[in-house]
């Protein structure tokens, strides 16, 4: 990839009371942490450790919010089966899934924060999905996770970043200058936090892969950067986005 990868944005809007019907300024608070994440002028770039230093990445993706669509809905909370991107569902289908991303705002339930599509899945249901308590700078009332990381987990998620343990005790995540973590961290880690898998690495607890506090996450890696990147040649499964 040469050239600069912008991807635009529609964020699709499902509210039931007037809160759940956010501002454009919290929408537009997303985008700015998208950009600000991707592009390594988050300004917690700098607490990375020295030992990651040198694979700390600045990705280089910037966002760009093309359009909000809102609906009404008499429904209480959507879950997790795609349904607030089926029309006939109540929801709002995507819009040019192929060569926009899609964000979906509304009551997920059961304390999920948000979840993605990971890229080769159906364009019908692509895009990242987030509660609209944890949707950009949300306040107070929703710390720890008020600052906007739970869509650049998301995204990372949708740019097919896996998490960082791997889901699976000591398992990959398929980027080589990550380290191996034992299982997801919490809360804000104490550092360093050794790993007990193979070689006793320290664990990158601040990765944004991690499932940690939105303040004790702020890093991808190159590593994480490439896959990203790849998706987008063309070939790749988001070649579609003309990057
Ligand atoms: N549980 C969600 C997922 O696995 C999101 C976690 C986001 N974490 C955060 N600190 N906002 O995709
Ligand atoms: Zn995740
Ligand atoms: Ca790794």
């Amino acid at each position: 990839v040469n050239g600069k990868i912008e991807i635009p944005v529609v964020v699709n809007v499902l509210y039931r009371t007037t809160a759940q019907n956010i501002s454009l300024a919290q929408i537009q608070s997303q985008i700015d942490v998208l950009n600000k994440d991707f592009n390594a002028l988050n300004s917690d770039y700098n607490n990375v450790p020295a030992l990651f230093s040198g694979v700390k990445a600045n990705v280089g993706i910037t966002f760009v919010l093309e359009q909000v669509i809102r609906k009404s809905t008499t429904k209480t909370q959507w879950g997790t089966n795609d349904a607030m991107k089926k029309t006939a569902q109540g929801g709002i289908a995507p819009t040019s899934p192929t060569t926009k991303l899609n964000l979906w705002s509304c009551v997920i339930g059961n304390d999920i924060l948000g979840y993605a599509q990971f890229p080769g899945g159906p364009s019908s249901t692509d895009g990242v999905v987030i509660d609209y308590r944890f949707f950009g700078l949300s306040g107070a009332a929703n710390a720890p996770f008020n600052l906007g990381r739970t869509g650049t987990h998301e995204v990372g998620h949708w740019m097919n970043l896996r998490h960082i343990w791997g889901d699976a005790t000591c398992g990959s995540d398929l980027v080589s200058d990550t380290p191996t973590h034992n299982e997801e961290n919490y809360g804000v880690p104490a550092y360093p936090h050794y790993s007990t898998c193979s070689g006793t690495p320290v664990e990158m607890t601040m990765n944004y892969m991690d499932y940690t506090n939105d303040n004790a996450m702020y890093m991808f890696t190159n590593g994480q950067k490439s896959r990203m990147a790849a998706i987008f040649t063309s070939g790749g499964p988001r070649a579609a986005f003309g990057i």
